[in-house]
């Protein structure tokens, strides 16, 4: 085991370590000549001109892609989004619209509840996509189509690197189906692949800085609860780095989306709270920090994660995390790293089973 860990202390952070070439792998799979290839995954240009819904359906970090690619795809293809956990798709008796397409996402391909929401897809004759890492898993098997992501095998349970390469099968879908239909220019269709295509050494100089995230982790044993906050696609990040927390380091954490602290939260903020404020999306910005603001004067402790030029979040944030700019819709990319980071040391620093926390498993394949 400790051959396969090629050095490094746990799988968790090698895998980590492993997110620009995974990243790049799944990029270099689809792109050819500057350009989004899909005749792999199989969907033609004329069953893309002609969905008129998306149903993005998974469960656990796979269903968090799900929520970040929603605004992705609403926002560049201007085609409905429903996004669901795959455990209340398959009991609701689910009204699908005959032309659309439901994405199912899975690293391992063989979650029970997921392949069950692909089977009663299927069963109602509306075309489906798997997104899944696994090469002949069951979701590869059995839907109409596969994208494959290229993360290679995920050892630790908590999963980093997969996660990472389904954000850019759901970014490249988003781009493509976006050009397809009309809905951006040549000149932007191309300023995305070439931002998409910078994001591996990107997410590489976050890795470089983790010493900081280490020392601020170290400081994070003791607390009891830590708030995640954001909105859009701020708000599908806060809800993987709350996972990433809870899941490896037992401190219990939510994400809430900023807007509805006022509704009920906000009474759970005590004297010293860790509450990390998530700010990528530059027109929320100023709103996701007022609700930071609002948590610091009823005592919280703020970590701020934003991008780079955004500095006067120091003005109030205790502790500023910036990442490197990008186009906002592929900020979750490099922003999910530091809260990865963070997650991990928390749980080294507790002494906790890092790769294989207590009562969960890689795969759940029964319900
Ligand atoms: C488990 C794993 C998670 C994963 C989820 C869905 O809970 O611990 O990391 O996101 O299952 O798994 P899948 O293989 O379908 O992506």
């Amino acid at each position: 085991e400790a051959a396969e860990k090629s050095g490094y202390e746990h799988f968790m952070i090698k895998e980590i370590h492993e997110q620009p070439k995974a990243v790049s792998d799944t990029l270099n799979s689809v792109i050819k000549d500057g350009m989004i290839d899909l005749s792999e995954v199989g969907l033609s240009e004329e069953e893309i001109k002609e969905i008129s819904q998306i149903y993005i359906v998974a469960c656990g970090s796979a269903y968090h892609v799900g929520v970040a690619a929603q605004y992705v795809m609403e926002d560049l293809a201007r085609i409905p989004v429903r996004v669901e956990l795959a455990s209340e798709f398959r009991y609701r008796n689910p009204i699908l619209d005959p032309k659309g397409l439901v994405v199912i996402i899975s690293q391992s391909g063989e979650t029970a509840d997921s392949l069950a929401a692909l089977r009663e897809s299927k069963k109602q004759g509306v075309k489906t996509l798997g997104i899944v890492n696994v090469i002949g898993s069951s979701i590869a098997r059995e839907a109409d189509n596969v994208y494959y992501t290229l993360a290679g095998p995920e050892i630790a349970v908590a999963t980093t690197k997969a996660y990472s390469t389904q954000l850019i099968a759901a970014y490249t879908l988003a781009i493509q189906f976006a050009k397809i239909r009309g809905q951006i220019t040549e000149e932007q269709y191309a300023g995305y692949i070439e931002e998409l295509q910078s994001i591996p050494e990107k997410i590489q100089r976050i890795i470089e800085d983790k010493e900081r995230l280490q020392w601020f982790a170290s400081k994070q044993v003791n607390a009891k609860d830590i708030f995640f906050i954001g909105r859009g696609i701020d708000y599908a990040i806060s809800l993987e780095g709350s996972l990433k927390m809870k899941e490896i380091s037992y401190i219990h954490s939510e994400a809430y989306a900023a807007g509805e602290l006022k509704h009920g939260t906000i009474s759970l903020i005590e004297e010293g709270t860790l509450v990390i404020g998530v700010l990528t999306q530059p027109e929320l910005y100023e709103k996701t920090l007022s609700n930071m603001v609002e948590c610091k004067s009823r005592g919280a402790y703020l970590m701020g994660l934003t991008t780079f030029g955004h500095y006067n979040i120091e003005e109030n944030a205790d502790f500023s995390v910036y990442i490197p700019k990008t186009d906002p819709h592929f900020a979750t990319s490099l922003a999910v790293i530091p809260l990865q980071l963070l997650g991990y040391y928390v749980s080294v620093a507790k002494g906790l089973d890092v790769d294989k926390p207590r009562n969960l498993a890689k795969s759940v394949t029964v319900e």
